[in-house]
C-alpha cells in the first residue's frame, strides 16, 4: 500500500509495512488497545476494571462488520509483528452521512513516535478516499499532543472543542473534534457509483 506523506518518509520507517488486517491479528490489536486504553486515551478511555472492557470477540465482530461494509481496517508489521493499527467507521449511522467516516489509530507502546502513525494514517487516508468517502473525522482528547501533532501533520484541522464530553479516572475531559476533507471534498458532488458503506 502506498502512502500520502506529508514530506519524505523517514530511514526508520522504511521497515514498517501497512497491509488490510487479518482474523490473525485480532489479539495483537487487542493487547495494544488493551494498554492504551487502561492509561485513559483513545476513543474509550475506559479504566481496566470498567463494566464490559473489550473482548477478544468484540475487536473481532467489529472488523467483521467493518469488512461487511468495506471500511478499511488496517495494520502496520515491523519485522513481522503487528505494531499499529487504524480503522474507519461511519461518522454517522444516518444515510445523510455515509460520505463521512471518523476513525482510530493506535501504535503499541514500545513503539511510540517511531515512524508508525506516519504510515498508518495516510495509509488509511488512501483508503477511505479510494472507497469514495469525501470527510473524515477525529475525535482526540485534548490532551493528546501526539495524537493532534499526527493528525495535523496529515491535513487534519480543529473544528470543534467538546467540552467535558468525557469521563475517565475521576475527572471531566475535553475532546478536540479534528476533520479534513478527501478528495475534492464537499467541492463536487459525492461520485455516482456512492460508497461502500450506504448507511444503516
Ligand atoms: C497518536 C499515535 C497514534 C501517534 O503514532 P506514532 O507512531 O507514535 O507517531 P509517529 O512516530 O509516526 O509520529 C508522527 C508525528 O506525530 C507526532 N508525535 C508522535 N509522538 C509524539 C510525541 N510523543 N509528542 C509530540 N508529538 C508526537 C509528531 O508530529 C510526529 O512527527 P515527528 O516524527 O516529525 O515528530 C500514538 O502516539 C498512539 O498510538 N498513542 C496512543 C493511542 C492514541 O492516543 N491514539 C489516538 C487516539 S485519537
Amino acid at each position: 500500500m502506498s502512502t500520502l506523506a506529508s514530506g519524505q518518509v523517514p530511514d526508520r520507517a522504511r521497515e514498517i509495512v501497512v497491509r488490510p488486517s487479518t482474523e490473525n491479528d485480532v489479539p495483537a490489536m487487542l493487547a495494544i488497545y488493551t494498554h492504551h486504553v487502561g492509561r485513559g486515551v483513545g476513543d474509550l478511555g475506559l479504566e481496566p476494571t470498567a463494566p464490559e472492557p473489550l473482548q477478544d470477540d468484540d475487536i473481532k465482530r467489529r472488523r467483521k462488520n467493518m469488512l461487511r461494509r468495506r471500511l478499511p481496517h488496517l495494520v502496520a508489521e515491523r519485522s513481522g509483528e503487528v505494531v499499529g493499527y487504524a480503522y474507519a467507521v461511519p461518522f454517522r449511522k444516518r444515510p445523510a452521512y455515509r460520505y463521512a467516516v471518523k476513525h482510530s489509530i493506535y501504535v503499541r507502546q514500545d513503539q511510540l513516535h517511531s515512524g508508525i502513525g506516519r504510515m498508518l494514517l495516510p495509509a488509511l487516508i488512501e483508503a477511505c478516499t479510494g472507497a469514495g468517502f469525501r470527510q473524515m473525522f477525529a475525535y482526540v482528547d485534548a490532551e493528546n499532543v501526539p495524537s493532534q501533532n499526527l493528525h495535523e501533520a496529515f491535513g487534519f484541522r480543529r473544528v470543534g472543542l467538546l467540552e467535558g464530553v468525557g469521563y475517565k479516572f475521576g475527572r471531566w475531559t475535553d475532546s478536540l473534534l479534528m476533520q479534513r476533507a478527501l478528495g475534492p471534498g464537499a467541492a463536487e458532488p459525492p461520485d455516482a457509483r456512492g460508497t461502500s458503506h450506504t448507511g444503516v
